[in-house]
């Protein structure tokens, strides 16, 4: 209907004319102040505490919900495909034997350097949350689990899942935190002392005496590999390492560094020892894996555990992949004995022998309390700041173990590794340049190569 239709249609009803002889109206009934029951206001007013009951429900459900920071891999590629997300979820309800733990610090391993680059096969793909070891408090309980309580200081292990804050697991993937061991240091003993103490003592039965060449001896591993050395009388740690890192090293245990970056350290190692070495530690794959088994003395080992020369800077570089898989060592059993030499493989993540990987954990928290062991932490990073804990290792810059924490950074929080202190100004003011720089770089490599 148009407005201008309206006025017509509008009839007004004709006014009532009062008569003198028509009788008074009757009296108004008495106010009656209660509302009946269906009244219109009634019903608003029902309709008002029913709302209002509801988002009381409402508050008090969202009160019961738990957020956890977690950092999820998107993709493969550079640190971009790392992403920080804030999950709101219920409550987990927890199956049978299972603990739900607040994690406090994370491991970085060279495995998630890998696997942000699709070249790590355990993990699985994106989006998935990386992360296989951490430390925190146990917040939840199954009915079922009678070694585990609220509150209790865990170290957690699993295949992946654990950066992030809370994290739901079976409470035998748990172990009590020794007293006095920071969150930082129980965050940095599973992977690389497991992956060290197996590679020693159960497979190449380091014994007094015996030589040990240690590749990345500066790095998580490493520096695990060489104070598990320390732990045997008389033990000559050859380490290969960049040069600015020796002279911790050295203090850390390792007999000879050699700068690999600028020498020969086949020749080097010879000079020392023309015999060569007993054990070789060998996390680098293609030919460094020949260099090494040649090193070795007669009756000794080497123990393949790592193909790091794949690795070049935060993006896969195919050539990189391609020459070491090119340059794997490849014998057969007929020339290993004439050669009276042992090849060993080892990956932790293939280890399903639970009475294995526990036992092992708990001789290492025995040393530990010994005063035998003791991670050396390199440095500290939140979350939101995991391209630069990563980048830290891809220049090849910690001494020790990179740890991430879960918590969030707070603005006027100092750096808490050693030598990030001093390179922060610069860095901060060159960051968004060099970064820039070294994609195009990079890039420019690749498409050389
Ligand atoms: N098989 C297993 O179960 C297992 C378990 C854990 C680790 N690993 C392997 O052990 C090795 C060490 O792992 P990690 O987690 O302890 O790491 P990490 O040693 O802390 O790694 C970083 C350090 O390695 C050295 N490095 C040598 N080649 C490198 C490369 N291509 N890119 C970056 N850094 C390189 C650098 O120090 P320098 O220049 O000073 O040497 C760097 O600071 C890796 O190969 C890893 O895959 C294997």
């Amino acid at each position: 209907m148009s407005g201008e239709e309206a006025p017509t249609q509008q009839q007004e009803e004709p006014e009532q004319v009062k008569k003198a002889d028509d009788p008074p109206p009757p009296p108004p009934p008495a106010a009656d102040t209660s509302e009946p029951e269906s009244s219109p206001a009634a019903v608003e007013q029902q309709q008002q505490q029913q709302e209002e009951k509801k988002k009381e429900e409402q508050q008090q459900e969202e009160e019961k919900l738990l957020s956890s920071r977690a950092l999820v891999l998107t993709g493969y590629g550079g640190y971009e495909k790392l992403k920080l997300q804030v999950k709101t979820m219920k409550p987990p309800r927890l199956q049978p034997g299972e603990v739900m733990v607040r994690l406090r610090a994370c491991g970085l391993n060279f495995a998630e350097l890998l696997g942000k680059q699709g070249l790590y096969e355990l993990l699985p793909a994106p989006p998935v949350v990386m992360g296989m070891e951490g430390s925190g408090v146990v917040e939840a309980v199954a009915e079922d689990v009678k070694d585990r309580k609220v509150g209790d200081r865990v170290i957690a292990v699993n295949r992946c899942d654990m950066w992030q804050e809370l994290v739901v697991l079976p409470a035998k993937r748990t172990y009590p935190m020794p007293e006095g061991m920071s969150f930082e240091e129980a965050a940095a003993i599973p992977i690389n002392y497991l992956t060290a103490y197996m590679m020693l003592f159960e497979m190449a039965n380091l014994r007094p005496g015996k030589s040990v060449l240690i590749h990345m001896a500066a790095g998580g591993v490493g520096t695990a590999a060489t104070q598990l050395c320390q732990t045997v009388q008389d033990v000559t740690v050859f380490g290969t390492a960049s040069a600015s890192k020796h002279e911790t090293i050295s203090q850390g245990g390792v007999t000879h560094p050699i700068d690999y970056r600028t020498k020969d350290y086949v020749a080097e190692i010879r000079k020392i020892s023309p015999k060569g070495v007993d054990i070789v530690l060998d996390p680098l794959g293609g030919s460094d894996t020949h260099k090494g088994y040649n090193l070795l003395k007669p009756l000794g080992m080497l123990i393949a555990f790592g193909a790091a020369n794949c690795v070049t800077g935060q993006k896969k570089n195919l050539l990189a992949v391609a020459k070491t898989w090119y340059h794997q060592l490849s014998l057969n059993t007929l020339k290993l004995m004439q050669h009276n030499k042992a090849i060993s493989g080892f990956h932790l993540g293939y280890i399903t022998d639970e009475e294995l990987y526990d036992g092992t954990i708990f001789k290492l928290l025995e040393l530990y309390k010994q005063g035998k062991i003791k991670p050396r932490i390199d440095s500290c990073y939140h979350f939101e700041e995991v391209a630069d804990a990563m980048k830290r290792m891809h220049e090849r810059q910690n001494i020790g173990k990179v740890i991430l924490l879960p918590e969030p950074k707070k603005s006027e929080e100092k750096p808490k590794s050693n030598a990030e202190a001093a390179e922060n100004e610069e860095k901060n003011a060159t960051a968004a340049v060099s970064e820039k720089k070294d994609e195009a770089a990079e890039e420019v490599k690749a498409e050389k190569d």
